[in-house]
């Protein structure tokens, strides 16, 4: 039997609730057999800043590096929002990222059946939707340079943020895209905002290349990002694989969670490029949403996106997508039972906690081993 190493942050907020029905499901399939999962805990975000002083340290990076999978809950929170810019939560969050080379971000948006009735958007609109936001996740606005606030010492101050993007980047993420849609619906949506952005430009005009030289059979086409956003609540069943850069795939995919019903039901899986020689990469695997300080603590929170990310580890970390397709059955013949966690509540009449809907999850899946 295959041995895992996991390394866990559960991070702040609602990250640590929902990661502990993560961790049910882990050892439960260990004790069954099923494979070993080996779990290491480290702290991320506002745990480690109140740790340590720093958003991540250094023996957790070393600790990240050396993982088969990396599972996040979320950073984040009110409580730490006077400390330094360098050493906020979300830093640490965003030097796994990009210590570790994760430059695909797999936002996978399935509206179950039973969850139609959630969403904001008719059922008509949304019932069967099945889409994937592929966001590039190293570049672009997040991590550009200058990234500063001057003081003109007029009483005026001037911010500045740098989108800068190279043809590799654009190139990598577009095969990430591409070589998806081919195991999907075959067609794929590229978003930028080329008539106003430089990065916008070479993204369409790259995207075009690598089609014409390495995809042809893939459909493609281009949609400014703005439109995109007014497309994914008009008719969002047209998608099948959307790829864009980094900042419009963090609000694409906000976008894109309330039509599944929650954010609180959007799994993520981040990862590397594949080494050549070993046939493994570096993934980490987190579900979209935050650490909603709002409800944390309550028992409230839907683990559903934290477990679907596990089970995004599963298909794409371990070669285990059997597996992967039974959590997300079991997460789908839960939903139809009619088990609601607040988010999702529609018009249920009564709602179950983090907890309970965690081990209604676990008790699907074991009934389907
Ligand atoms: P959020 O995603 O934490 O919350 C947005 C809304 O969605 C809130 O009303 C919240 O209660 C609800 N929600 C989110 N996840 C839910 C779940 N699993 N179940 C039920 N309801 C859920 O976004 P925010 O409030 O804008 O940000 C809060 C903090 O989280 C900020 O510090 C932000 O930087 C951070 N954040 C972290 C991540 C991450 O760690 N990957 C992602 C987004 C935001
Ligand atoms: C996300 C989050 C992060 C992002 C934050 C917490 C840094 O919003 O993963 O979508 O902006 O990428
Ligand atoms: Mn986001």
């Amino acid at each position: 039997m295959s041995t895992y190493k996991l390394f866990v942050l559960p991070g702040d907020g609602i990250g640590p609730e929902v990661m502990a029905e993560v961790e049910k499901i882990a050892a439960f399939l260990t004790k069954q057999g099923v494979a070993t999962f080996e779990i290491e805990k480290g702290l991320v975000g506002g745990a480690a800043y109140d740790a340590h002083k720093v958003s991540i340290s250094e023996d957790d990076m070393k600790r990240a590096n050396a993982a088969d999978a990396i599972l996040l809950g979320a950073v984040g929170g009110p409580q730490w929002a006077s400390v330094a810019y360098d050493v906020r939560p979300e830093a640490g969050l965003l030097r796994l990222r990009k210590d570790l080379v994760l430059f695909a971000n797999l936002r996978p948006a399935i509206c179950y059946p039973a969850l139609a009735d959630a969403s904001s958007l008719k059922r008509e609109l949304i019932d069967g939707l099945d889409m994937m936001l592929v966001r590039e996740l190293t570049g672009g606005l997040y991590f550009g340079s200058p990234k500063e606030i001057t003081d003109l010492g007029n009483g005026q101050k001037r911010a500045v943020d740098t989108q800068p993007y190279e043809t590799y980047e654009i190139e990598r993420i577009g095969r990430v895209a591409f070589e998806l849609a081919r195991k999907r619906r075959n067609k794929v949506t590229s978003c930028e905002k080329n008539n106003v952005m430089k990065t916008g430009v070479l993204w369409r005009e790259t995207i075009i290349a690598l089609h014409k030289r390495e995809f042809p059979d893939v459909e493609l086409e281009h949609q400014l990002a703005d439109a995109c956003g007014m497309q994914l609540v008009r008719r969002p069943k047209q998608f099948d694989v959307i790829v864009t850069d980094n900042l419009f795939g963090d609000l694409l995919s906000d976008v894109a969670a309330m039509l599944t019903g929650s954010l609180g039901m959007l799994p993520s899986a981040s990862l590397g490029a594949v080494d050549e020689k070993t046939g493994l990469r570096k993934a980490l695997y987190e579900p979209v949403h935050g650490s909603a300080p709002d409800i944390a603590g309550k028992g409230l929170a839907n683990p559903i996106a934290m477990i679907g990310s596990f089970g995004m580890a599963l298909r794409y970390s371990f070669g285990l997508g059997a597996l992967a397709d039974k959590i997300e059955a079991a997460i789908a013949a839960v939903l139809a039972k009619g088990l609601r966690t607040a988010d999702i509540k529609g018009n249920a009449s009564s709602t179950v906690s983090t907890a309970q809907m965690g081990d209604a999850v676990l008790a699907a899946l074991r009934a389907s081993l």
